[in-house]
């Protein structure tokens, strides 16, 4: 009965310190350890502007997405449309109603992104191939993660 028991325990241990190594710890201290780390740059902004910033950051995600799904179906129409969207005089391209708020390098980049979605439009009118296209899409995502790198949004308090 004794013997029966220290086996239980010993596998009841060895469940524990089993999950104890398959789990990292977790502590309330995560989410502060979390932004502790994150070096990169704060653009501070109004509630309504990080809104707009935002929605903007979707619809180029959304653009993208049309355009893959374009380029998939070899449907340069639909890439073209989709690419269109995030052209810089685009109406849902607000960068423009913030240049006072946002500081040079970032207007820079953005600005440079959305040149990517003109010329992948470009491209696409043009019907200059797939892989002409695929090779700006290339170089705008890039735009997109060395910006996502170096900055990030706070609401101003
Ligand atoms: C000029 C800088 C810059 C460029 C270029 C840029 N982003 Fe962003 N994006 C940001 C920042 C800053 C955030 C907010 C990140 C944070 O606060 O953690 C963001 C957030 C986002 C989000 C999250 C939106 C939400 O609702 O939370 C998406 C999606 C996104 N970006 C997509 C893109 C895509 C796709 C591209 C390229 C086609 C792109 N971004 C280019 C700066 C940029």
């Amino acid at each position: 009965m004794a013997r029966q028991f220290h086996t239980a325990a010993s596998c009841f241990v060895a469940i524990c310190v089993l999950q104890a190594c398959s789990e990292p710890p977790h502590t309330v201290d995560d989410h502060a350890s979390v932004g502790a780390t994150d070096a990169r740059e704060a653009i501070i902004l109004s509630r309504a502007e990080r809104d707009l910033v935002l929605a903007e950051m979707r619809m180029m995600l959304e653009s993208t997405e049309g355009i893959v799904a374009g380029l998939a179906a070899n449907d340069m129409q639909r890439v073209e449309q989709a690419a269109a969207r995030a052209a810089p005089s685009a109406p849902e391209t607000v960068d423009q109603e913030l240049h006072a708020s946002l500081p040079e390098a970032f207007l820079h980049s953005g600005a440079a992104a959305h040149g990517g979605f003109e010329d992948i439009a470009r491209l696409a009118r043009q019907a200059a191939g797939t892989e002409a296209v695929m090779t700006r899409l290339g170089e705008t995502l890039h735009q997109c993660t060395s910006c996502h790198a170096a900055y990030r949004v706070e609401v101003a308090r």
